[in-house]
């Protein structure tokens, strides 16, 4: 008789539910919270998606109001890419950001290509981007391209007639990693979104980063300043000095952020309402570590109902003895990414009209 007691405990019932998860109630509160306005959305049609500056504040409330909205309901009875290919290159190593777009894809009822390995195409043998860039045209309706030259993206913009999406262009942007940011502090907290919130509701950002080095953190701060009016102040928390690119700084505090350079983490932790923590910068064929020997931990001097996002994938900065405490959500983060990729590839695509209550007589459908 085979001994059952012998199974793993975690092996003598159904997985757990992913109710685990902080932040996965929340999306409900964000539907309550912003009003639907999908003109926002059908003016992403057809749009490449380089940078987080080609973003305006009510395109990303609507692009989270729509991501709430397929998370609320995931399961879709009429998937509106069907039809659709994605082209999926991804030259540089990603968990996150490949499968979730794929799987946002795949959500969405359309089908994958997928390169994982630049070596297996043309670009082996010395072919340009731009040539390859001609070649996806015929056989794909998006491209998403992760890249470790700043440059890969921008070589293709020219021969390419289909939407392609920047999934990370070496220490320069990561676009949607940002909006998928964003869309977790709104679920946290649906009144970010709102222009007039009082001095003492707004939001104290520690972002434990590197401006210039690192690209969620470049990209995050581009699409915080369109937020500046519910955010009290940003700290940059580094022990280094040297952390951002000229006139970086300027503009972001041209557009209303208020920042300040801080190298202690203990000196401001207490204070923070969002920590946003990352501590390397993929450079070339390798990574870099940034912030020191910062780290967070659950016997970190956390501010009550604080919250901690971090891009992922994580090392010591921040310790899994967090991700059982009600600061962790980071993985609600990584999460949600799945269904702000789906709303932005909707809009893309030009089939918002298949998923919002009040569409439009428009032609769309190609
Ligand atoms: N956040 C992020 O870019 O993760 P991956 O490198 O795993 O895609």
């Amino acid at each position: 008789m085979i001994n059952k007691e012998k199974i793993h405990p975690l092996l003598q019932g159904p997985v757990q539910s992913r109710d685990g998860i902080r932040g996965i109630e929340r999306p409900r509160g964000l539907l309550d919270a912003l009003q639907e306005d999908n003109e926002h959305l059908r003016s992403l049609a057809g749009m490449h998606i380089v940078s987080a500056r080609q973003f305006d504040r009510n395109q990303i409330l609507q692009l989270s109001r729509l991501a709430a909205s397929y998370e609320t309901q995931p399961d879709l009875i009429h998937p509106p890419l069907r039809g659709k290919i994605l082209v999926s290159a991804f030259y540089e190593p990603s968990t996150r950001t490949r499968l979730s777009f794929e799987s946002a894809w795949h959500r969405l009822g359309g089908d994958i290509m997928s390169i994982t390995d630049p070596a297996t195409t043309g670009i082996a043998k010395g072919e340009s981007l731009a040539d390859v860039g001609e070649m996806f045209n015929n056989y794909g309706d998006v491209v998403v391209l992760r890249d470790n030259s700043e440059d890969s993206v921008y070589s293709m913009l020219d021969s390419l007639r289909i939407p392609i999406i920047n999934a990370g262009n070496g220490i320069d942007e990561h676009p949607t990693q940002a909006l998928a940011d964003i869309y977790a502090i709104l679920k946290w907290y649906p009144s970010f979104g709102r222009e007039d919130l009082p001095e003492d509701k707004k939001v104290i950002i520690g972002v434990i980063g590197t401006p210039n080095r690192m690209r969620t953190v470049r990209s995050l701060l581009l699409l915080l300043s369109l937020f500046s009016n519910s955010i009290k102040k940003v700290y940059i928390v580094n022990p280094s000095t040297d952390l951002f690119d000229a006139e970086q700084q300027e503009e972001l505090e041209g557009a209303g952020l208020k920042i300040e350079v801080i190298h202690k983490l203990r000196d401001v932790l207490p204070e923070i309402d969002v920590v946003y923590i990352n501590s390397i910068a993929w450079v070339g064929d390798s990574y870099e570590t940034l912030t020191g020997d910062i780290k967070l931990t659950s016997e970190s001097n956390l501010k009550p109902n604080s919250i901690i996002l971090h891009p992922l994938a994580r090392g010591e900065e921040l310790d899994p003895s967090l991700d059982k405490t009600e600061h962790n959500w980071y993985f609600s983060q990584a999460r949600g990414a799945v269904f702000i990729r789906m709303a932005l590839l909707t809009c893309l695509v030009h089939r918002i009209n298949l998923v919002v209550d009040s569409p439009v007589d428009q032609p769309e459908e190609q």
